[in-house]
């Protein structure tokens, strides 16, 4: 059950009683499979990137392959439209949801970050970068923290996440991350297990650059 509707149980339990109700009864000739690949199609057409990491793995999970989840996606198209295909496409690709293709040879990155006088202090800056976006946190004159941005949770982008200041807030499920450490620091009983993933990094003569 999602917080939203936990919340929902407490404050207005009759009201959300009915709801679990109408969820749980009303649906009656579909199997489990096709529930969730209908539910991907509502997901995309809706635009919801939290209903969508919530719902996919279920159709997997529920014996759809993965061909039959992008199937649905793309049944979305004509209420949805292009840009919620393509951000559905986007989350769905995270989670490694879609039907495998062949990658194009990888392209040789560069180690350089970039200039330690261009980061903020204190301030989260997010990299885009080809082989995975990184979040910079520069702690002080010559010293930087920096992480992969994708969540531990369910690996949506923390670049698209709340930024408050020395903490990111995750857009998709709340998750919140100390920048300074990478410590997730809600929900706080994950022991470790879901901070950020460091990424080690040197600073010579003034740049940024990614170790090894
Ligand atoms: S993907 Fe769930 S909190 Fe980030």
């Amino acid at each position: 059950m999602s917080k939203a509707l936990r919340y929902l149980s407490k404050t207005r339990p009759e009201a959300a009683g009915n709801l679990m109700g109408f969820y749980k009864h009303s649906v009656k000739a579909l199997d489990e499979k096709t529930r969730f690949l209908i539910q991907i199609v509502t997901k995309v057409t809706v635009g919801t990137e939290r209903g969508l990491r919530q719902y996919a793995p279920k159709a997997l999970k529920a014996g759809a392959s993965k061909e039959e989840i992008l199937d649905a996606a793309m049944m979305a198209f004509p209420a949805a439209g292009l840009n919620k295909l393509l951000d559905a496409i986007e989350v769905l690709k995270d989670l490694d949801l879609l039907p495998e293709i062949e990658e194009d040879e990888p392209q040789a990155v560069s180690p350089e970050l970039g200039a330690i006088s261009q980061f903020p202090l204190k301030r989260m800056h997010c990299l885009q970068r080809p082989d995975g976006d990184l979040i910079v946190f520069r702690t002080g004159e010559k010293s930087v923290e920096v992480y992969s941005a994708r969540c531990p949770h369910s690996k949506a982008t923390l670049c698209k996440g709340t930024d408050h200041g020395d903490r990111v807030e995750c857009h998709v499920h709340n998750w919140v991350f100390d920048l300074e450490s990478g410590r997730c620091l809600s929900p706080s009983d994950m022991g470790g297990k879901r901070d950020l993933v460091n990424i080690p990094v040197t600073v010579v003569e003034g740049m940024v650059r990614l170790q090894g």
